[in-house]
């Protein structure tokens, strides 16, 4: 009763900030994402009897008592849905540091979802495993299809999941993460997310537009239309900052650098040098590019002697087992 698995992270391009069931977290908008093969979680799962309780361990990292928490809530979830009367080992290990300040949740309950469910021997379909892992963190939805990948919000639990869209060979796209600050963030996703709904004037309104540019945005993706696309991944970035920095109280995430990459990739693109910016819950930028750009960009941020480190993704097939355990 042991298996292991890997998921992505994924960089969301229309993105979900709010729900409309906080338990089931079930969002408020439909969202878009490309898998990031840089940015991996491995973990594996034992049930046996031998293990007298529960246990949670991160390889290289502490372990926060909430992560354990949130985990342990998880198998508790799965446990009740099998009925196995026995206590789980977790291990988990992030390709990309911690203090790189890139959210390890989706990864991270993407593959628990897929190696808790198969040490159980319960075999789920791809929608079942994303309405798992959604449960765990809304996001992890969208890392267990493969490559560019469409989350419908749904109106039911069972009808809230994430699907492929276009295979991670579609389109030769990078995603070059720049990494300014990396300490982790201070509020937490879910909280920010109902602070929004609560007290930000923008919200409802940002819920409306979303919507298009989410059709809109698929539609440019079959064109392969790179300046609709981009154009677009900009524009919901910047209006789901306009809720956070309008909620009360205020949700900064961006820092002086941050404006400094998105003003220096406006200016870049005069030098025919395309490409387009998207940040989420912390001060990193997520910098979107054809491959064909990707090293005239890279040696652009090299010379920012801010940026602390460039991870570079191309898109990545979803969550999936291995036969390798960490332990
Ligand atoms: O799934 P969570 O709780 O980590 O929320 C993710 C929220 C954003 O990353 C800001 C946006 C998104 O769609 O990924």
């Amino acid at each position: 009763m042991k298996a292991t698995a890997v998921a992505p992270a994924n960089i969301a391009f229309t993105k979900y900030w709010g729900k409309v069931d906080d338990e089931l977290r079930l969002p408020a908008n439909p969202s878009f994402s490309m898998n990031l093969d840089n940015c991996l979680t491995t973990t594996t799962v034992e049930f046996d009897k031998k293990y007298k309780e529960d246990s949670f361990e991160m390889i290289g990292e502490k372990v926060q008592e909430k992560e354990e928490r949130r985990a342990l809530k998880h198998i508790d979830h799965m446990r009740q849905k099998v009925h196995i009367p026995l206590r789980a080992k977790i291990v988990t290990k992030n390709s990309f540091p911690k203090s790189a300040g890139i959210a390890s949740s989706a990864s991270g309950f993407a593959a628990l979802a897929v190696a808790a469910s198969n040490a159980a021997s319960l075999h789920l379909s791809e929608k079942e495993l994303s309405v798992f892992a959604r449960v765990g963190s809304g996001s992890a939805c969208r890392s267990i299809p493969d490559g560019f990948v469409e989350w419908k919000e749904g109106k039911t639990s069972q009808e809230s999941y994430a699907h492929s869209l276009f295979p991670p060979d579609y389109w030769d796209l990078r995603d070059i993460l720049v990494i300014v600050r990396s300490k982790n963030k201070k509020t937490p996703t879910s909280e920010g997310m109902e602070l929004g709904r609560e007290t930000s004037i923008f919200y409802t309104p940002r819920i409306q537009a979303v919507r298009q540019l989410h059709e809109t945005l698929k539609t440019a993706f079959v064109k392969k239309d790179f300046k609709t696309v981009g154009e677009i991944i900009e524009k919901d970035c910047i209006y789901m900052h306009c809720v956070m920095m309008s909620t009360i109280p205020h949700l900064f995430y961006w820092t002086p650098e941050t404006l400094a990459v998105i003003q220096n990739v406006i200016e870049w693109r005069d030098e025919a040098i395309e490409s387009y910016y998207t940040i989420d819950a912390g001060p990193n930028v997520h910098v979107i590019c054809e491959a064909k750009t990707e090293e005239k960009l890279i040696s652009k941020l090299k010379k920012l002697d801010f940026v602390e480190q460039i991870i570079i993704n191309k898109p990545a097939k979803g969550a999936h087992l291995i036969t390798n355990h960490l332990f």
